[in-house]
C-alpha cells in the first residue's frame, strides 16, 4: 500500500527549471560557447556540480578547480537573482492542491530535491511547513541517478520504499526512484519520462485515488 508521496521541487512544485536554464545558459556564453534547451533536458535534478562537468563536457571546456568553484558560484549567483521575484503564482498546476489531498487522506509527504536552494524557494511559495521532511541537496552527497535522496526522504518519513510514489519530473530523478525500488510518476512528456510507471502532463484535475490507480501494486 502507498501511505507516502515525495515530490521533487524543480519542474514538479514550481517552475524552477527555467531559471536553472537561463542561469546556466548564461554561465555557457561567458565560457565562450552555447547552451541548447535541447541539452538543458540532461541536466534536470542533476546536482550543481554533476551539471557543470556535464555543460563543460558539452561545450569542451576544461577549468580548474577554482575556475570551477567560482562558476558555480557566478551561476548560483544569477539564478538567485532571478527566483528573486518568485512566489505562490508560479506553483505548477494542480501541484499544492494534490499536495493537499494527498495529506488529507492520511499519507506522509516529503520532498527529495538536489536542490541546496529547496528551503528558500519553499519559503517564497509559502509550502515549506507543508512537509513531513524535506530532503535536499544539502542533506545528500550522491547526486541523481542515486537512489540517496528518496531513500533519505523514506527513512525521515519512517516508511519502506515500496510504500512511496516519487513524482519527478527529470530522467535522473525517475532512474534514482526506480534505483530506490520505489513507484514514480513522471511529470512532463510521456516521450522523455517513458521509464516512469505512468506519466502525467500535470497535477490538474487528477484525485490522488486517480494517481495510485495507474501504479503497479
Ligand atoms: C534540481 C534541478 C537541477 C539543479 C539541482 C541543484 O534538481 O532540477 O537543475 O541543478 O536541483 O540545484 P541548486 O539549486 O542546488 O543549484
Ligand atoms: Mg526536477
Amino acid at each position: 500500500m502507498k501511505t507516502a508521496c515525495i515530490f521533487d521541487l524543480d519542474g514538479v512544485i514550481v517552475d524552477t527549471a527555467k531559471y536553472h536554464y537561463l542561469a546556466w545558459k548564461r554561465l555557457a556564453n561567458s565560457l565562450g560557447f552555447d547552451f541548447t534547451e535541447h541539452d538543458n533536458e540532461k541536466l534536470k535534478g542533476v546536482s550543481r556540480i554533476e551539471s557543470l562537468k556535464l555543460i563543460l563536457r558539452l561545450g569542451g571546456k576544461q577549468l580548474s578547480a577554482e575556475e570551477f568553484e567560482a562558476a558555480l558560484t557566478r551561476k548560483n549567483g544569477w539564478y538567485l537573482e532571478y527566483i528573486q521575484k518568485i512566489g505562490p503564482e508560479e506553483i505548477l498546476p494542480g501541484a499544492a492542491e494534490f499536495l493537499q489531498s494527498a495529506k488529507a487522506k492520511g499519507m506522509k509527504v516529503a520532498l527529495g530535491s538536489a536542490s541546496k536552494n529547496a528551503v528558500l524557494i519553499l519559503e517564497r511559495i509559502g509550502l515549506v511547513n507543508e512537509f513531513d521532511a524535506i530532503v535536499d541537496g544539502n542533506k545528500v552527497s550522491q547526486a541523481k541517478p542515486d537512489p540517496e535522496v528518496f531513500l533519505k526522504a523514506a527513512q525521515e518519513l519512517a516508511v519502506d520504499a515500496e510504500q512511496c510514489v516519487v513524482f519527478e519530473d527529470a530522467v535522473a530523478g525517475v532512474q534514482a526512484a526506480l534505483n530506490a525500488k520505489m513507484a514514480v510518476v513522471g511529470i512532463g512528456e510521456a516521450s522523455v519520462l517513458h521509464a516512469a510507471h505512468t506519466v502525467l502532463a500535470n497535477f490538474s484535475g487528477l484525485s490522488v485515488d486517480d494517481v495510485l490507480a495507474r501504479l503497479p501494486a
